[in-house]
């Protein structure tokens, strides 16, 4: 059966059924199969994972797993990470092969070389400049990093690398999100006149070439669908409505959002906050809706709740479903039998060659910074 067949057999099986065929599949295939799930992911799904985090944790789970087949329950940029960092023997898959990433589709490498070589008539960008890439972005972004000197980050581990980047040169060109550029550097200590924005569909970046010359911090004018909803607003209703409350936010949300916050954090750091508070204290959460959900239920003992009245919530995480992680699981299982035509590969994610090997370096001076 192909792999279309097999997924409109299981959209018409009760979803019962589709949950205990993955429990089965996991069982039988054991540690030939690496289930790896963002926190953003729907519980559903979410349940099966072998290991959760966020891109920090993954990435790096990823690096170490010596198993053939990778399912990535999350997006295309992570499952293009994780076959970066993985021996080329082992198949990184993605349940949806639409599951990608508004944000880094924000960037792409036309218009990272472009922005390059316009920094070039005012600076020299490759003695001045470390080309910074948040890990949403695709490979060929964290080639161009790696072949440029730079490096790769994460939302939990931003700030150390900004710091590695200004160790080695004067400038950072930080791509595809503003805000976790702009507030990590507002956290260092970095004053406005440090930074500028820079507008990909503006010659020079809309940047007069005196701001390039003073600029050590340029932004890239990219953002987070999901995480643009929150507002300032939400946290000054929050504050009044539940006096003490603390509000958490992940830092893909605006400056205005993180500057009113108690904390700033990853969804890993977000989590460990609640784990480690108080009996009885309360949270405000600025991140993505499965997640926040999640903690209701896991932490109880602390009142949560959604900092926006708006549901955000982040739809390609939401595309992958159990019946396509079903889908996934019996490829694997039907062409390790020998009788999959060919679907044990079925929405396998392959970097080329050529990106692999810069992207890798990216990647590995910041896994080397941990
Ligand atoms: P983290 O996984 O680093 O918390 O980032 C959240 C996110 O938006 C993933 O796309
Ligand atoms: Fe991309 Fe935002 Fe979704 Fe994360 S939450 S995958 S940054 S769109």
């Amino acid at each position: 059966m192909n792999a279309q067949a097999l997924l409109t057999q299981l959209y018409d099986t009760p979803e019962i059924d589709i949950l205990e065929q993955i429990k089965q599949l996991k069982a039988e295939l054991g540690d030939q199969v690496l289930i790896l799930g963002h926190h953003y992911q729907r519980e559903e799904v979410f349940v099966f994972a072998d290991v959760s985090g966020d891109s920090l944790k993954l990435s790096q789970q990823a690096a170490e797993t010596s198993a053939p087949y990778i399912i990535f329950c999350g997006v295309h940029f992570m499952a293009e990470t994780a076959d970066i960092l993985t021996a080329d023997d082992q198949a990184v898959i993605l349940p949806d092969l639409a599951a990608g990433c508004s944000m880094a589709d924000m960037a792409d490498d036309e218009q990272v070389t472009r922005c390059w070589r316009e920094l070039s008539s005012v600076i020299s960008p490759d003695t001045t400049v470390t080309p910074v890439t948040y890990i949403n972005s695709t490979a060929a972004l964290k080639a161009f990093c790696g072949e440029h000197g730079g490096i790769v980050c994460t939302s939990g581990n931003a700030r150390k690398v900004m710091q590695w980047s200004w160790n080695n040169r004067e400038k950072i060109l930080f791509f595809p999100d503003q805000h976790l550029g702009e507030n990590t550097a507002v956290a260092m200590g970095v004053p406005d006149e440090d930074m500028i924005v820079w507008d990909p569909a503006l010659p020079l970046g809309g940047q007069a070439p005196e701001a390039i010359e003073q600029a050590r911090l340029i932004l890239w004018k990219g953002f987070c669908s999901v995480h643009q909803l929150f507002k300032p607003e939400h946290a000054d209703t929050m504050r009044r409505n539940h006096p003490g409350i603390h509000i958490l936010a992940h830092p893909e949300c605006s400056r205005a959002v993180c500057e009113t916050a108690d904390f700033v954090g990853s969804t890993e750091m977000i989590i460990k906050r609640v784990l480690e508070a108080e009996k009885g204290q309360s949270f405000a959460i600025a991140t993505e809706l499965n997640l926040v959900n999640r903690l209701r239920i896991r932490f109880p003992d602390h009142p949560i709740w959604f900092l926006s009245p708006m549901v955000c919530m982040c739809s390609t995480m939401f595309r992958t479903d159990p019946q396509q992680l079903c889908a996934a699981l019996t490829a694997i299982r039907d062409g390790i039998r020998g009788n999959g035509d060919n679907l044990s590969i079925h929405n396998r994610i392959s970097v080329p060659q050529s990106h692999k090997r810069w992207a890798r370096l990216a990647l590995e001076r910041m896994l080397n910074l941990a």
